[in-house]
């Protein structure tokens, strides 16, 4: 049995987990800085570094500790290299490089945003990924950081078919909770708050899908667009005399009606190019795939043939279990190595998920 442990720091979640296999979580550790952050309304780089410092060892043990395991039988470190807060990278990185090499086992550096994908097949059987009636699979990725449609194929290869043009989904739905005085994280404030609501009651608009009678170009047929949603939301609130002075129906309204607008655009667009790329199975994962709303219209409106494979709410938000079953498909290829090893902030041109291929036909 191959156990990696899974080491996350690339926001404002210190989180370490022991996966085995790359399917079993033995424990799945998060430590959320929130409350931090909220005094300033969003993840403050340095301030995210210096509380992962605070917490990452304690985060770890516990971590080995759940998952009965030793330190001495751990057979990889993975860790989140990026994209992400450089200073907050920085301290997972470096931690794991000096575990690693005092364990004397390799350390794996994982794309956080694939590994937002691999987070919908935790759970799953072992031979998940050689079925070839998986493939392709369309990946709806939408976190605070990303809002992207990937296209992964059984050998491996992957391209990002769309992506936002401006905020994505998660930094739509946090403006949106601060125009309306929901506080930080906004997600969650703007679930609650809708939460009864009547989604219908006003029209906010969903750029690039056509539905102002004026269809996206080719170019952004699989695009996103999430600042005029954002700019309507904040007329509305300038027209209904500010968000503070809305009566609780009135919030509930406008919240459910702002939800709405986001999750339609995220179901057409995924809808759209599942369609037009022949896609046998579609994943919705990262922490925008936490709402309800979002996962009830997927579940309910996608085409009967299509495999919806939904992240669990636990592996949604940042964690490390996704980190450590990514990089489990690494370390089998003999694909670790710590020299090479390095944060980025940015997320690379994106060819290939590491957890699918194996020699595999395209
Ligand atoms: O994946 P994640 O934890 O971190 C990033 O990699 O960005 O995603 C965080 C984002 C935040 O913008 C948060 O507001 C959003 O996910 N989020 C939600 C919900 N829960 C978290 N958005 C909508 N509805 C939710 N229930
Ligand atoms: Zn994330």
């Amino acid at each position: 049995m191959d156990l990696i442990l899974g080491i996350e720091t690339s926001c404002d979640e210190t989180a370490a987990a022991v996966v085995a296999d790359g399917f079993k979580t033995m424990s799945n550790i998060v430590s959320s800085q929130i409350a931090r952050h909220a005094e300033f309304g969003g993840v403050v780089p340095e301030l995210a570094a210096r509380e992962h410092l605070k917490a990452i060892r304690f985060v770890t043990d516990t971590a080995l500790e759940k998952a009965a395991v030793k330190a001495e039988n751990i057979s990889a470190v993975a860790v989140t290299a990026g994209p992400g807060l450089m200073p907050a990278l920085l301290v997972g990185v470096n931690f794991a490089r000096g575990l690693a090499l005092s364990l004397g086992v390799p350390v794996i550096g994982v794309n956080h945003f694939t590994a937002h994908i691999y987070g919908a097949f935790l759970d799953c059987p072992p031979d998940t990924f050689s079925d070839p009636g998986l493939y392709p699979v369309l990946a709806l990725v939408v976190s605070g950081g990303h809002t992207a449609l990937v296209l992964v194929r059984q050998n491996g290869s992957a391209e990002i078919v769309g992506s936002t043009l401006d905020d994505a989904a998660g930094e739509a739905f946090d403006k949106a909770a601060k125009l309306l005085g929901l506080g930080y994280p906004g997600g969650p404030a703007v679930e609650k708050a809708a939460a009864g609501g009547k989604s219908d009651r006003f029209r906010f608009p969903r750029p690039l899908t056509g539905s102002t009678g004026r269809a996206a170009g080719p170019e952004d047929r699989f695009n996103f667009s999430f600042s005029g949603v954002k700019t309507a939301l904040l007329y509305h609130c300038k027209n209904h005399g500010g968000a503070e002075t809305m009566d609780p129906g009135l919030l509930a309204d406008t919240a459910a009606s702002f939800q709405e607008a986001v999750v339609d655009s995220l179901f057409l667009k995924t809808a759209d190019a599942a369609k037009h790329f022949g896609a046998a199975s579609v994943v919705v994962s990262g922490g925008v795939a936490c709402n309800k709303a979002l996962r009830e219209r997927f579940a309910s409106a996608l085409p009967k043939r299509l495999r919806l494979v939904t992240a669990p709410p636990k592996y949604c938000a940042d964690n490390a279990a996704m980190v450590a079953g990514s990089a489990w498909h690494t370390f089998k290829k003999g694909g670790a190595g710590s020299a090479e090893l390095d944060a980025f902030a940015r997320l690379p041109v994106l060819t290939e998920v590491d957890f699918c291929g194996n020699g595999a036909p395209a």
